[in-house]
């Protein structure tokens, strides 16, 4: 890393628009080798590691306002490295950058849909749908949905429900539910004695990608049906790769 610091022009002026480990990943890889960034976090979550570089917090108003923070902070292009179902702010991004002619590349996991025993699981388009789905497939869910999404569960009042998240939801959950804190990866062994331990009889997650994977192991090893949201459609036009190495690449071929 060190090695290239100094050798290379740096005229980019990267916004980083963040709040994954990837996101994170590449602030250590770019900041590592002096590439001007500042990572932009939203700021509702309660993040436990903050990225190297520069750190802003909060939205920017709409793409308005993210298209005027390009302007004022001349920035020369944008990563949007945000969570695959984070789909407000990528189209956002997607938006300023071509109202304002900035660069943009999408940094988005692998999805799980590659996985063979993908065709065995129910496809959703939305939690609605999701919730529908479940419903018909079992009675006891296991929710590894992440926490933006558990209000629209709220009304499962009479269900035994284990929702599984990071920080703690936002509103009061129903007291027939279990809400299990915790951040993964996961170990087949634990998933298997969870869904064990919990007889769930539904998984319903969304295709989030990443190393939270070991749950679909354990519901394909136990025969648990799975409910499982597809990822938003990204935005027209926007080049997407999904490692961190990619985007460093993308971000490096811009100085030549
Ligand atoms: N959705 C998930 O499951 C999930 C999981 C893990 C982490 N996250 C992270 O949590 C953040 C919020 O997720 P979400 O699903 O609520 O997103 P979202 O629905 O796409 O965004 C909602 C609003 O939050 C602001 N925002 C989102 N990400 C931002 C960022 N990196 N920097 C500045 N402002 C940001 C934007 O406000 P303005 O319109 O005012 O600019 C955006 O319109 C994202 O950054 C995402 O990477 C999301």
């Amino acid at each position: 890393m060190g090695s290239r610091r100094g050798r290379r022009p740096v005229a980019e002026n990267i916004l980083l628009l963040g709040g994954t480990a990837e996101a994170r990943g590449l602030a250590e890889l770019l900041v590592g080798e002096g590439v001007p960034l500042v990572t932009s976090l939203a700021g509702d979550v309660v993040q436990l590691r903050l990225p190297p570089g520069q750190v802003r917090v909060g939205g920017f108003g709409g793409a308005g306002g993210l298209a005027r923070y390009l302007r004022e902070n001349s920035v020369t292009a944008v990563v949007d490295a945000t969570h695959p179902f984070a789909e407000r702010i990528t189209a956002h991004a997607a938006t300023a950058c071509a109202t304002s002619g900035v660069p943009v590349l999408r940094l988005s996991r692998p999805s799980w849909a590659e996985r063979p025993d993908a065709t065995t699981w129910h496809w959703v388009g939305s939690i609605a749908e999701a919730r529908t789905v479940a419903r018909t497939l079992g009675e006891r869910v296991f929710l590894a949905i992440g926490r933006q999404s558990l209000p629209e569960f709220a009304d499962w009042t009479e269900l035994p429900v284990l929702a599984r998240v990071v920080d703690a939801p936002a509103f009061e959950v129903p007291p027939n539910w279990e809400v299990l804190r915790a951040r993964g990866p996961f170990t087949l062994d634990a998933e298997l004695d969870l869904l064990r331990s919990h007889a769930i009889d539904v998984v319903l997650t969304k295709d989030s990608g990443g190393p939270t994977g070991a749950k679909l192991d354990a519901a394909a090893e136990l025969g648990v049906p799975v409910v499982i949201q597809r990822r938003p459609a990204l935005p027209a036009g926007v080049p997407v790769v999904a490692a961190v190495a990619e985007a460093a690449a993308w971000v490096r071929a811009l100085g030549e």
